[in-house]
């Protein structure tokens, strides 16, 4: 008897269930990442730039310029950041999501 005979049907049957076990960790991340995009589509959205701009949205509803805008549920995307001058519009795009974008835009 030599060692071959014992490693080899070990070697063998081990390596398609190593690769059985890749695929499904590559399946749940690529499902996990999917199912990630397809929250931030319908519920992400941008930030408002600085603390100061939404002050100056606030201060404007407070003396009546603005009406205040209702309160939305809107994840904030990391990186997903308004890069306008007008606190308006930058109040007004982060109640806005992903996918209202394409509505407007
Ligand atoms: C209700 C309509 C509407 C929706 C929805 C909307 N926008 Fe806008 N957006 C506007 C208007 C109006 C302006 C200002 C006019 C302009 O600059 O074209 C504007 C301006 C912008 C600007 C230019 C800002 C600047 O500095 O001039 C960007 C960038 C932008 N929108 C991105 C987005 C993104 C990203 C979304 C999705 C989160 C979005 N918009 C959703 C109406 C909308």
């Amino acid at each position: 008897m030599s060692e071959h005979a014992v490693v080899t049907p070990e070697a063998a049957s081990a390596s398609p269930r190593r690769k059985r076990r890749w695929l499904r960790a590559l399946g749940w991340t690529a499902l996990g990442l999917v199912s990630l995009a397809a929250l931030l589509y319908a519920f992400g959205g941008m930030w408002v730039r600085t603390p100061e701009m939404r002050a100056a949205y606030d201060a404007m509803v407070a003396r009546g310029e603005q009406p205040k805008l209702p309160a939305r549920i809107v994840v904030p995307i990391p990186g997903c950041v308004c890069h306008s001058d007008d606190p308006v519009l930058q109040a007004q795009h982060a109640r806005r999501r992903i996918r209202e974008c394409s509505s407007c835009h």
